[in-house]
């Protein structure tokens, strides 16, 4: 029996049943014990013989749930900071893709890249994050684009898992563009038939990247129903270059995400809401991308579930830090501080259908955050300043 007692916390998010969004409760402490939560509450009225283990006292500061990051690309080899360079002296995303660049160079890099260096760039990029505040992380295969190449960025993924703290949820990307030379029916044939059966044991979802350039919603609607038949939770990158109808096929397909949404609709918004499809959303790559935003507020306010994640990956945003995201969803998106924290948070862990983790109470993972600062506030009114203080994976402080 490991128990960790973490006292005097000024503020404690819960993201848990109470009233408002956050449920915080002030002048707290958390009780973790062999990897959960088993108390959490105000100090005052915690029971007698929690004191006896390992303490952290915060000295006032505040705390939160370990942030969810729900989408991300975080397995690949090679450098694309020279295209973001043209991108920024005015090339084309699209362009450069066409011209067999983009995600095509990841792709040669990570088909050249041994399985050790896939495994042991991801870890150094998960472990970035951890120091940042994510205690769980969405990675996705996605630029190996055949079978053995797609296998091994799984494996790396699922590395990651065994040499970080990190809890890792892995979903299988192989439609995410077509690979040079061969027509898109033909590849959607090797996703189906070759891909996913092999890829599938190593795999928690499946994603497709439908959209302008890539996949069309009646080859997405084919991979996702290929997956869902070997047990695969489906995703869907939607409506990001183009509005394609992704969003009307996660709500048919019952997609646990419909992710990106920048050119999504009210009636996206809807549909999405009335099918429990949660909008996982990336201002991160909107600002990278030097293109608009997703309509956070619309979509929150329609009622969907949403939820934000870095996306990180070495193309459309190369970014690790979610109080960074939390920060542009507030300053750029138009969430408040309080829907920000809950959507970096419990609407990930909802998005990854995690139900575990996200809020702080008994039964939940122990996932903790103190932050440097006295409330979640600090976190859009102090962007790009280190205001992690310590994380706490499963009850275990680790950086
Ligand atoms: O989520 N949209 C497609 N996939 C990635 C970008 C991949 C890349 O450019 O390497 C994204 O934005
Ligand atoms: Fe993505």
């Amino acid at each position: 029996m490991s128990d960790l007692l973490v006292c005097g916390i000024g503020r404690l998010v819960t993201n848990g049943p109470g009233g408002d969004l956050l449920d915080v409760v002030e002048s707290a402490a958390v009780v973790v014990r062999d990897g959960r939560i088993v108390w959490a509450g105000p100090e005052s009225g915690m029971p007698s013989g929690y004191r006896d283990g390992p303490v952290i006292d915060v000295d006032g500061r505040a705390v939160i749930p370990g942030f969810v990051d729900a989408h991300t690309h975080l397995v690949f080899a090679g450098d694309r900071s020279d295209e973001f360079a043209r991108r920024l002296r005015g090339d084309s995303y699209e362009k450069i893709l066409e011209a067999g660049g983009g995600i095509h160079s990841t792709v040669a890099a990570v088909r050249a890249a041994s399985p050790e260096d896939l495994a042991a760039e991801a870890s150094r990029r998960a472990l970035r994050m951890l120091r940042l505040g994510t205690t769980t992380v969405e990675i996705k295969s996605g630029y190996g684009l055949n079978t053995p190449t797609e296998v091994a960025m799984l494996r790396a993924a699922r590395e990651v898992g065994e040499r970080t703290p990190l809890d890792v949820v892995t979903t299988f990307l192989g439609a995410h563009v077509v690979d040079r030379g061969m027509s898109s029916d033909d590849y959607v044939d090797l996703v189906i038939e070759e891909m996913l059966p092999a890829c599938a044991p190593l795999a928690d979802g499946c994603d497709v990247f439908c959209d302008r350039g890539a996949f069309s919603v009646d080859q997405a609607r084919r991979v996702l129903r290929a997956g869902s038949d070997l047990g695969l939770i489906p995703r869907i990158h939607a409506e990001q270059l183009a509005r394609t109808g992704a969003s009307a096929l996660a709500a048919e397909v019952g997609a646990a995400s419909a992710d990106h949404l920048e050119q999504a609709t009210v009636g996206d918004a809807g549909m999405l809401r009335d099918s429990g499809v949660a909008a996982v959303l990336s201002p991160g790559v909107s600002l990278s991308m030097q293109m608009p935003m997703a309509p956070a507020r619309m979509l929150w306010d329609t009622g969907v579930t949403v939820a934000l994640a870095t996306d990180c990956n070495p193309g459309t945003g190369y970014i690790e830090s979610m109080p960074f995201v939390v920060a542009l969803a507030c300053l750029e998106m138009g969430l408040t501080p309080e829907e920000a924290l809950w959507a970096a948070t419990r609407g990930g862990a909802l998005a990854l259908r995690l139900a575990d983790r996200g809020w702080i109470g008994p039964g939940a993972i122990g996932d903790l955050v103190v932050l440097d600062a006295p409330s979640e506030v600090h976190l859009p009114y102090r962007p790009g300043s280190d205001l992690i203080w310590q994380v706490i994976k499963r009850g275990i402080p680790v950086g």
